[in-house]
């Protein structure tokens, strides 16, 4: 009679590991998920090759500057209609640059670089303009950005501009 409180306590026993090796595998689990889902969406965040469909050429007033937080991008149009896309990168180290639209200009609040409306360097330490993305705009319209792709640049210049089929200045054609 000896023998079954001793199986008991050792089913008991038994029973306690097991729960503790699952609760711990599950936190294991859980920690191992988590880290897993940080660095996918910081992948995400930086390599994604996604074409963003921005709208129609005609959702754009002249002159205005569009935020899209999903593309970390910056979408200008420019009082002659040329579209602009500006990474939202810092060039220096990588912080998010923000508008000021007080001030007209682009502010980083990492280490205090500005950059005008259209991305070239005001102050540094930025040791060069925004970055570009490329823009398509297909025969109906559609704006088309290429978030995968960035064109560093060493000063800006008109040829950044993309405009819709038949519309591009003389200058730039
Ligand atoms: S990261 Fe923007 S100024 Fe340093």
């Amino acid at each position: 009679m000896t023998g079954e409180p001793r199986s008991d306590r050792l089913s008991r026993r038994d029973l306690l590991a097991w729960i503790w090796r699952a609760s711990g595998a599950l936190a294991l689990g859980t920690g191992g998920f988590i880290g897993l889902r940080f660095l996918s969406s910081r992948s995400d965040a930086g390599e994604a090759a996604v074409v963003v469909n921005a709208g129609q050429v005609d959702d754009f007033a002249p002159g205005t500057l569009t935020l899209f937080e999903h593309g970390r991008f910056y979408l200008l149009r420019a009082d002659d209609g040329g579209f602009l896309a500006l990474s939202s990168h810092c060039p220096h180290l990588g912080c998010t640059v923000l508008w000021n639209a007080d001030e007209e200009r682009f502010h980083c609040p990492c280490h205090g670089s500005r950059f005008t409306r259209v991305g070239d360097v005001l102050s540094p330490p930025a040791p060069r303009p925004l970055l570009c993305l490329p823009i398509l705009i297909d025969e109906s319209g559609q704006v088309q950005v290429d978030t995968a792709t960035r064109i560093e640049r060493a000063s800006v210049a008109a040829t950044d501009f993309t405009y819709a089929p038949g519309t591009a200045p003389a200058s730039n054609s």
